[in-house]
């Protein structure tokens, strides 16, 4: 990476933002659990998430995470390891919650892709690489649970390649597998590391055939061993770092997080060539992060964090410049200026008052509705930054209340709910009640429970006739004009005040579509 003449380019340099991808259960809490422990984050490596009866962190804190015992929310980690500052950005587990996700993706600049050794590429994985290669993100691939009966190497590596079309460099190498794993060997440093010192130096041999390599194999494995790390490092195609960052190839490192096996190495990777925070595109130029001024936006809205303080937290990456604890910044949608007094940063188990913060970090600021998804906070230059999108929702309902004098409490409610982006919300046009929009059925079930929780509204949710709701837009006002005298009844507004039209099906869709070619209908909205 090339260094920058900005006051800040030390700070730029040292920061590495990054999520992890995974399939539940390949072991991507163990792993967040030992780079925060490594990185001295945590007193006591268990502590992310701890199952059964033992203590649970905070961001375990909603009723129905606990119950179905998955990570329903995002949230942001920070550590220090080695003169590098990691921000870790959690993306939730559940496929129903790819909307928080794609979210949290728009917020990092490189992905550990994490892999379980006895199963290669699962559906979950497999969407969440397409989201990051979307954006072209960097990824790091983690072979993870060597320690179990695993694939071969090979047909690992192969499975990745041919599922993903992504080219590979390993950076090490299996020594054994399952009972039998003993080691990794360093490809690029001709060292080995073992099994017993998972976080010392690397002990540097002569090759694939030093007998320092040799002996580590279980003596059945010895001679295929030797041969297939042979094989694998004149196969290997050398690491190309433009292809790296460019998405197209990915780095492999093996390894066990349950036994922290190859975790010093990740990080050590992560720091040596993820890239530090980059550029931005905004809507009238693009931001580089070794600008003096600060620039921001927000890819998350929490409420709830911790059950004492009932506080709404937007999660804001810093893009540019430096952000002081105390400064005002301009609020993009409004044009008003806000005081920045308590931002945050989020460690596994604690908060702290962030005095400053850097492209690239991750701080919570604090408000009571003000700041919602997708908004950008400058110094005050009129700039708002594009990408933190808004999908289409999956499923359309009505909301049921039981008790009919609360409607107004429920608007407010829901609107809250909408900016935080735990549902959309859709005000028909005619004076219909109002429709909630989810992109998968447990969102429902949050919702449902939140609305609950902290409005005591009892609500359930009434199928709707209409199944889409793609947000509208035509340059010819005529043709609007008479598309929207046509469809009074079809038609809503979201919460930015955008116009949705609600179809029945996809036939109606493309019915529609043909009828008023210039009408075009998006699947896909930038917030903003
Ligand atoms: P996730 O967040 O991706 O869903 O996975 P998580 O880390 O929770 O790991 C899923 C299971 O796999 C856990 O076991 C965990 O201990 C195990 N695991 C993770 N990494 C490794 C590894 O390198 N080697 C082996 N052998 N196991 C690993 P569990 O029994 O479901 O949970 P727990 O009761 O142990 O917490």
């Amino acid at each position: 990476m090339t260094k920058t003449a900005s006051p800040y380019a030390d700070e730029i340099d040292q920061r590495r933002t990054f999520a992890i991808i995974s399939h539940p259960d390949a072991g991507k809490t163990t792993l967040t659990e030992k780079m925060l422990f490594f990185g001295g984050a945590i007193q006591l490596a268990g502590e992310v998430k701890a199952k059964g009866d033992r203590r649970r962190t905070r961001s375990d804190w909603m009723d129905i995470e606990k119950q179905r015992g998955i990570s329903v929310m995002t949230s942001v980690m920070t550590f220090r390891y080695q003169g590098n500052i990691y921000n870790l950005l959690d993306t939730p587990g559940h496929e129903d919650f790819s909307e928080d996700t794609y979210r949290t993706l728009s917020a990092v600049d490189s992905a550990i892709m994490v892999i379980d050794a006895a199963k290669g590429i699962e559906a979950r994985t497999r969407k969440l690489f397409e989201v990051c290669r979307l954006r072209d993100i960097p990824i790091i691939t983690f072979i993870n649970k060597m320690d179990r009966e695993s694939l071969h190497p090979f047909e690992l590596l192969e499975d990745i390649e041919n599922t993903l079309a992504l080219d590979l460099t390993p950076f090490n190498w299996p020594i054994g597998q399952g009972k039998n794993f003993a080691g990794l060997y360093d490809m690029r440093q001709s060292a080995i590391r073992r099994i017993d010192n998972p976080s010392g130096e690397l002990e540097k041999v002569n090759g694939p055939e030093d007998p320092k390599v040799a002996e580590l194999f279980n003596e059945h494995e010895r001679e295929a061993g030797v041969e297939d790390l042979m094989l694998a490092l004149e196969a290997s195609k050398p690491f190309d770092a433009d292809a790296f960052n460019e998405g197209h190839l990915s780095p492999v490192l093996f390894g066990s997080a349950l036994r922290e096996f190859g975790v010093k190495d990740l990080i050590d990777t992560l720091g040596a060539i993820a890239p530090p925070p980059q550029g931005l595109e905004a809507d009238v130029r693009e931001v580089a992060p070794s600008e003096p001024a600060m620039t921001g936006f927000v890819f998350k809205i929490q409420a709830n964090m911790d059950p004492n303080h009932r506080d709404r937290i937007a999660f804001m990456r810093v893009c540019s410049g430096k952000l002081s604890r105390g400064m005002k910044a301009r609020l993009a949608r409004t044009g008003k200026m806000i005081g920045l007094h308590t931002p945050q940063f989020f460690f596994a188990q604690d908060r702290a008052l962030a005095e400053e913060a850097f492209a690239g970090d991750v701080v919570g600021i604090p408000n009571h509705g003000t700041l919602r998804i997708g908004d950008t906070l400058t110094e005050g230059e009129v700039l708002a930054f594009r990408g933190v999108p808004s999908f289409a929702p999956e499923i359309l309902r009505r909301v049921r209340l039981a008790d009919p004098m609360k409607a107004k409490k429920l608007k407010e409610a829901l609107q809250q709910l909408a900016e935080e982006g735990v549902t959309q919300v859709f005000t028909p046009v005619d004076g219909s009640p109002a429709l909630v929009g989810v992109v998968g059925a447990l969102q429902l079930d949050v919702l449902k429970d939140r609305l609950m929780a902290e409005y005591k509204l009892p609500v359930d949710f009434e199928s709707a006739r209409f199944s889409l709701a793609r947000w509208v837009v035509c340059e010819d006002k005529a043709e609007l004009s008479k598309f929207e005298t046509r469809h009074r009844g079809s038609l809503a507004t979201d919460l930015d005040g955008a116009m949705v039209f609600l179809a029945a099906s996809e036939f109606d869709l493309t019915y529609e579509g043909d009828r008023f070619p210039s009408v075009q209908f998006f699947d896909v909205k930038d917030y903003q």
